[in-house]
């Protein structure tokens, strides 16, 4: 389907690769957070679809909270400016977070993410991301738990957004450069 679709060079994880991933990281979540009830904390909007998978594969007793933040704006580059939409209704104060993202490219969301649950006084602060893309950092930061390390490369699909479409594909690919050139 995707060897003849126009829209992506070339495809990097179907469905079936990521949900190994994420049975991965839930057994390691399991054992990591026994005898705790982490917050998970999915981060809106790219990350649901992983989380989604993440979730079904996590045993232990978790809670599940939303933030929604942006940096791209829609397009193939963060900003920069990471704009708050839509905050949490939890207060973390005392409790394990694990952010739950789709990628971690810059590092700044990222960044962003740890030092505002960390102010509101959060016991612990990880992350769960389904992507690291560890040449694109330009800040020190670092993912605990990590789906897959891929190349520098604008990719989309199974959440991520180009231009806010493609979400819904259930795989990542590699965006092709005749899309935005
Ligand atoms: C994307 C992605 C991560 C973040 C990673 O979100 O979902 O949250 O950027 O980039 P960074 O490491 O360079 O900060 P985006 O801002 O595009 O919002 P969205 O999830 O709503 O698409
Ligand atoms: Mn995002
Ligand atoms: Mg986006």
């Amino acid at each position: 389907m995707t060897d003849t679709d126009p829209r992506f060079s070339r495809i990097l994880h179907d469905h079936d690769e990521i949900e190994n991933a994420a049975k991965r990281i839930g057994a390691q979540i399991d054992h990591d957070y026994a005898g705790k009830t982490p917050i998970l904390v999915v981060v809106l909007k790219g990350a649901v679809m992983w989380a989604g998978d993440l979730f079904k594969n996590i045993s232990i007793d978790v809670e599940m909270d939303f933030i929604d933040i942006a940096s791209y704006h829609g397009g193939i580059k963060s900003t920069n400016a990471i704009t708050l939409r839509t905050d949490l209704t939890s207060d973390v104060r005392g409790h394990d977070i694990i952010l739950v993202e789709d990628i971690v490219d810059t590092g700044l969301s990222l960044q962003y993410l740890i030092s505002l649950l960390t102010d509101r006084g959060a016991k612990s602060v990880k992350t769960a991301t389904m992507l690291n893309k560890q040449q694109g950092h330009k800040v020190a930061v670092k993912a605990d738990y990590i789906g897959f390390e891929i190349s520098n490369e604008f990719v989309a699909g199974y959440g991520l957004d180009y231009q806010e479409i493609w979400r819904n594909l259930p795989f990542i690919g590699v965006v092709n450069p005749e899309v935005y050139s």
